[in-house]
This record gives structure tokens, C-alpha cells and sequence, in this order.
């Protein structure tokens, strides 16, 4: 369950709300449609941000397609609790259809998982037939949200930065560390990935007024 919809009068639901807001009203000269959401390490609230901020997109009428890109450990068929038989690696290698391997979890939010475990992740996201995939996908989504490996581990999350209109670096508070978070946004600078915003991933509530802060950088 994500918190969006558990808990919408939450202050974190709200967090994300206003991160969806930002999003929405920074595309005015370029559209922000394909995200990516990552973060430095492994259990920073990636995915609880990517499916979150999903939901929300689609709570306003905003045609959403989720995609989990965290094919060595995907999670959002867990999350959303459907089946992962079919998914983004079976697409990639035509084992299927996409329309088959979408879930339509409301009328909005459409959800491709992962799929198989592939033996060479990387080079599947780096392919020609990623671009292809997203580049379709513009056509028919308002946002095309992606959830991502930590950078820290792998280049996968680099990789689709560089076909992304912008990235999401999650920070998970008093967790990730200064250097860390450091890393990560020059791994992204690498690449010329566009970082659209930092979120600040569970600050505590009893000690802080909020629960999610979202800072916008541009
Ligand atoms: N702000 C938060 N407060 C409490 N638990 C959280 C928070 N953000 C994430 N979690 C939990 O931490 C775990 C890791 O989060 P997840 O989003 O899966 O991280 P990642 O995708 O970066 O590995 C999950 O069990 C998730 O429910
Ligand atoms: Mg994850």
C-alpha cells in the first residue's frame, strides 16, 4: 500500500502532491513526461517514491505508465500485488506483447513489472529497443515513471537518466550519507542527466513538521 492512497490527508501524501505540482509546473518549456527515480543506495525509498508519486499523477487525471527498471531486485508487483510473470525484460526480448504485460491498476495508472530476471540488465536498458519502448509510450502516457537500481551498484539507473527528461535523486534522511549523496549526483552529472529535484525520504515526524520534504532545485 502506498501512502497517497492509505493515507491521502497525510502530511507525506501532501509532500507528494507538491512534488507532483513541481513537476507539472516545471515543463513548461520541455515536458518532463519520462522520470526516473532513483537514489545513491539500496532501501532509500526509490520505489515508495516512484509508485507514490505514480498514484498522485494519476489521482489528477494524468495518464501514468509505472515501470520497474530494477531488474536485478524488483519490488512493484509486491507493492501493487499483481503477478510478475510477464514484464519489461519479456517485452524487451518480443517473449511478449506490451499490452499483455501492462497491468491496468485504475483507470489513470498502468504498471509494466519487471518481468524475468535478465542475465544482462544493463545492456537491455542501454538498448536501442528501451528508447523505442519509451518513445511509444510518450504517445499514449503523460508521465512515464521509472523505477530504478541504486546508482551506487549499478549503471542502470546512470543508463536511463540519459533517456529520461529528468531525474528524481531520493535522499533518505539521516541515513544516506553527505558523501554518498555527493556520489550520486556527480555519477548523474556524468551522464548529463537532468536532476529535476532531491526528495528528502523519512524525516521524523515527532521531531519535524514534516514528514516528506521536497526540494526543488531549478
Ligand atoms: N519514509 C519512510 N518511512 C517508513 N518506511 C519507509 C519510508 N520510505 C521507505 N520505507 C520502507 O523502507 C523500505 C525500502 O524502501 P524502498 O522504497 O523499497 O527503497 P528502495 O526502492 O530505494 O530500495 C520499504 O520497506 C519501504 O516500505
Ligand atoms: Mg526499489
Amino acid at each position: 500500500m502506498f501512502i497517497v492512497e492509505k493515507e491521502p490527508k497525510s502530511m507525506a501524501a501532501e509532500s507528494y502532491r507538491i512534488l507532483r505540482t513541481n513537476i507539472e509546473y516545471s515543463s513548461f518549456d520541455k515536458e518532463y513526461k519520462v522520470i526516473v527515480v532513483t537514489s545513491s543506495e539500496p532501501e532509500e525509498g526509490k520505489s515508495t517514491t516512484a509508485g507514490n508519486l505514480a498514484l498522485c499523477m494519476a489521482q489528477v487525471d494524468k495518464k501514468v505508465m509505472l515501470i520497474d527498471c530494477d531488474l536485478r531486485k524488483p519490488s512493484m508487483h509486491k507493492r501493487f500485488k499483481v503477478s510478475n510473470l510477464i514484464g519489461l525484460s519479456d517485452v524487451m526480448i518480443g517473449k511478449a506483447d506490451l499490452t499483455m504485460a501492462t497491468h491496468m491498476y485504475n483507470k489513470n495508472l498502468f504498471l509494466l513489472t519487471s518481468g524475468k530476471i535478465s542475465p544482462n540488465p544493463s545492456e537491455m536498458l542501454s538498448s536501442k529497443v528501451m528508447s523505442y519502448l519509451l518513445e511509444s509510450l510518450k504517445e499514449t502516457f503523460d508521465y512515464i515513471i521509472l523505477d530504478t537500481p541504486p546508482l551506487k551498484v549499478v549503471t542502470d539507473a546512470q543508463i536511463l537518466s540519459t533517456k529520461a527528461d529528468g531525474t528524481i535523486l531520493v535522499v533518505r534522511a539521516e541515513k544516506t550519507k553527505r558523501e554518498s549523496v555527493k556520489n550520486a549526483v556527480d555519477l548523474l552529472k556524468n551522464v548529463n542527466a537532468n536532476i529535476i529535484g532531491i526528495v528528502l525520504n523519512g524525516i521524523d515526524a515527532s521531531r519535524n513538521k514534516y514528514d516528506y520534504y521536497y526540494e526543488y532545485k531549478k
